[in-house]
C-alpha cells in the first residue's frame, strides 16, 4: 500500500482561531472515511490573501476546499474562477470549490444556512420588520436570501454599519441583481418597538471587552435577536436581549446548516443523516 496524503481542506479569515469549523468538518470525514483533513489558514492581511489564492492555483497545491470568514467574504471574489447564481447575486462568498485544473468556483452557504436555522426556530421572516447590523459579506448573504424571498419574504430590512458609504454600495448592488425595494440604511438606532428581529453580522461581540452598538434597553419580549457570532456562546448583545426579554439565538445553527451545504459541494452529495448528526454532536461538545 502506499501512503496518499490527504486532501486539504480550510478556513481563510482573520482571526479564525475561534472556528469551530475543524471541529465538524474533521469529525464528517472521518464520518464519511475519507482521506481529508480541515485546518485553519490564518491570512493578516490582503497581500496574505493574494499570495495564499495564488499558490492555489498551483498543480501541487493539495488544497481542493476552503471556507472564508471575516474580512474576506467581498475580498476574494477577484480570485475565483466562477461563481454560482447565490454567490453572484449577494457579492459574497463563503465556500470555494477547488477542482483538480486548480478552476476556483465560489458559493454562498451562509444565506441558506441562516434561513435553515430561521427554520428551526420556528421564526417565520414574511411579513417581518428587521434591523441588520453590519454591512459585510455576511450581511450581504443574509439580506440576500431574505429579499429573494419576495412576496413571502420581510416588509422591511434596515441596514446599520459603523461605515455607512458601504450601506450604500450593499443596497446598489444587492438591487442589480434581485428586484426589490425593502431594503433601507439605517442611520441611528433609536426605535425599536415595532422591530421583529435584530440580526449582528459584525464582528462586535467576538472580543470581551467589545461594547454595544446601540442601547440595549430598546429591546423588548416579541422581538428575536439572532447573533451570527457563536463563539462566545452568549456575546453581551444576547445577554442583553434575554434580559430585555427578547428570543434570542447565536450562530451555532447557522454554522451547522452552511456547513452542511459547504461539504455537499465538496463531497458532490449532501451529508446523509447519521454524518450531520455526528457534526452536530461535534459542534455541541466543543
Ligand atoms: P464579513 O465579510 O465576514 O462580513 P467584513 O466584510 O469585514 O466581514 O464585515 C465585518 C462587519 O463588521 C462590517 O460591517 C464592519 O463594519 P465596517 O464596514 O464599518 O468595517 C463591522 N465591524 C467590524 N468591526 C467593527 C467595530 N469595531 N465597530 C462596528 N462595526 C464593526
Amino acid at each position: 500500500m502506499t501512503y496518499q496524503p490527504p486532501a486539504i481542506y480550510g478556513i481563510i479569515g482573520n482571526p479564525v482561531a475561534h472556528s469551530l469549523s475543524p471541529v465538524m468538518q474533521n469529525a464528517a470525514f472521518k464520518a464519511l472515511g475519507v482521506n481529508a483533513v480541515y485546518k485553519l489558514f490564518p491570512l493578516v492581511d490582503d497581500g496574505e490573501l493574494r499570495l495564499f489564492m495564488e499558490d492555489i492555483k498551483e498543480k501541487a497545491n493539495p488544497i481542493f476546499g476552503l471556507n472564508v470568514t471575516v474580512p474576506y467574504k467581498e475580498k476574494v471574489l477577484p480570485y475565483l474562477d466562477s461563481l454560482d447564481p447565490l454567490a453572484r447575486k449577494t457579492g459574497a462568498v463563503n465556500t470555494l470549490v477547488i477542482d483538480h485544473q486548480r478552476k476556483i468556483r465560489g458559493f454562498n452557504t451562509d444565506g441558506p444556512g441562516f434561513l435553515a436555522h430561521l427554520g428551526e426556530l420556528q421564526f417565520d421572516p414574511c411579513d417581518k420588520s428587521i434591523i441588520v447590523l453590519g454591512a459585510g459579506g455576511a450581511a450581504r448573504a443574509i439580506i440576500g436570501v431574505l429579499c429573494l424571498m419576495g412576496p413571502q419574504g420581510p416588509k422591511s430590512i434596515r441596514v446599520f454599519n459603523r461605515t455607512r458609504a458601504r450601506v450604500q454600495t450593499l443596497i446598489e448592488e444587492i438591487q442589480k441583481e434581485i428586484d426589490t425595494d425593502i431594503i433601507k440604511g439605517l442611520e441611528r438606532i433609536e426605535d425599536l418597538t415595532s422591530v421583529d428581529m435584530l440580526i449582528n453580522t459584525t464582528r462586535v461581540g467576538m472580543q470581551a471587552d467589545d461594547g454595544l452598538l446601540f442601547n440595549p434597553d430598546l429591546m423588548h419580549q416579541g422581538m428575536l435577536v439572532y447573533d451570527v457570532i457563536y463563539n462566545p456562546v452568549e456575546t453581551k448583545l444576547l445577554q442583553e436581549a434575554k434580559q430585555h426579554s427578547a428570543a434570542t439565538a447565536n450562530g451555532l445553527g447557522m454554522l451547522f446548516y452552511q456547513g452542511v451545504l459547504a461539504l455537499s459541494h465538496w463531497a458532490n452529495v449532501e451529508p446523509n443523516q447519521r454524518v450531520k448528526k455526528i457534526m452536530r454532536e461535534a459542534l455541541r461538545g466543543s
